[in-house]
This record gives structure tokens, sequence and C-alpha cells, in this order.
């Protein structure tokens, strides 16, 4: 159903690692001495990303899920962002950090943050590995990223198109062969 393309690498995995540890140390300051911080994973495409993330975290966690959606299967944001799976825990009183795959028009991430800021967390950031800050139709900023890129189709480290390329080790950007 999508046009044929091709993947040439934009981010190698080995940049990716580099980058995770440095942000992993910013991450360790803001949170020195915490009880307990909820690193909270943005399903799907945030899996790759945080799995890597938490394994370099030097800090006492626990990880728990949120769904939401707001591509579906298309290229194209529907604006509209819907919660498909809610945390299991409560973050009330607590350390949350909120760990995204890409903020493009910053719809999900600016959404996902004024629903859990409603919930009263002691301390509420936010992580993102890529930015496309070309692409923004609400002002939201991350606390981290990790890169940002200019305004091409990204795929793997998470990121699908069309639900495919998840498992990709490295940041692939899309090219499309009919032009
Ligand atoms: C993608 C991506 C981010 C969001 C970014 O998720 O993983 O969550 O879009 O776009 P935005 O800043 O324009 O909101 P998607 O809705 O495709 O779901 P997925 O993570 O399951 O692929
Ligand atoms: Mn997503
Ligand atoms: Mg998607």
């Amino acid at each position: 159903s999508t046009r044929p393309y091709v993947i040439d690498e934009m981010i190698s995995a080995k940049s990716i690692a580099a980058r995770i540890e440095e942000l992993c140390r910013e991450i360790q300051t803001e949170f020195a001495g915490t009880d307990k911080l909820v690193v909270v994973g943005l399903l799907r495409g945030s899996f790759v990303f945080i799995a890597d993330l938490v394994r370099e975290l030097d800090l006492p966690i626990e990880v728990d899920f949120l769904e939401a959606s707001s591509y579906g299967d298309g290229m194209e944001s529907s604006r509209e962002v819907r919660i498909l799976k809610d945390l299991r825990g409560t973050i009330e009183g607590r350390d949350v950090l909120v760990v995204e795959d890409i903020v493009d028009t910053g719809h999900t991430l600016n959404h996902v943050t004024h629903l859990l800021e409603s919930r009263l967390p002691a301390r509420l950031k936010s992580i993102a590995l890529l930015d496309k800050p070309s692409r923004r139709e609400v002002d939201f900023k991350a606390s981290w990223t990790g890169f940002e890129i200019p305004d091409e189709f990204v795929v793997g480290y998470g990121i699908d198109f069309a639900q495919r390329n998840r498992n990709l080790p490295y940041i692939g950007k899309v090219r499309f062969e009919d032009g």
C-alpha cells in the first residue's frame, strides 16, 4: 500500500548509544536523591529507547507505559491524541520521566504532559530521542532531546512507517524511489 522506498542510515546505533550515556548523566543529576523515579514509556514508538535508557540509568526506577496514538498507520498527524492505554500505577507525589521517540507536531507529548501534570506528580520531565522543531504545531519542548533533525521521514529504533521498520537498530531516513 506504500510507494517503494529505501532506507538510508541517518543516526547510527553507536551515536545513539553515546548520546544516551550523556543524557543519562544529566537525568541522574536532575533526579539525584529521588526515592523512586517512574519512567513512563509512550507506546509503541518509545519501546526501544526506553529499554536502552533505563539500562544506562543509575537511579531507583519503576517502569510504566501509556499508549497514545495520533498517527495510526498514516504519515499525517490526526492532531487528535487518543489515550489507548493508561498507566497501571499512580504518579501523585512521584518523580516522573516521560520517554518518547520523537516530537513532531508536538501534539502527543504536549497532550500527555498536560494529562500527567493534572495527576500532581512531584516533578515531571520528558525526554525525546528525536525532535523535528520545524514541524511544530503546538508550543512544546521536551526537557531533554537526543538529536534535532530536519523534516525527514524517519524510521527505526522503535519508529515505524505503516508499522514496519521499528526493529532497525539505527535511525534511518525513508527515501521514495519514485521521487
Ligand atoms: C508517533 C511517534 C510519537 C508521535 C509524534 O506515534 O511515536 O509518539 O507520533 O508525533 P506528534 O509530535 O506529531 O504528535 P504514533 O501516533 O505513530 O504511534 P506509535 O508510537 O505507536 O507509532
Ligand atoms: Mn508514538
Ligand atoms: Mg507511529
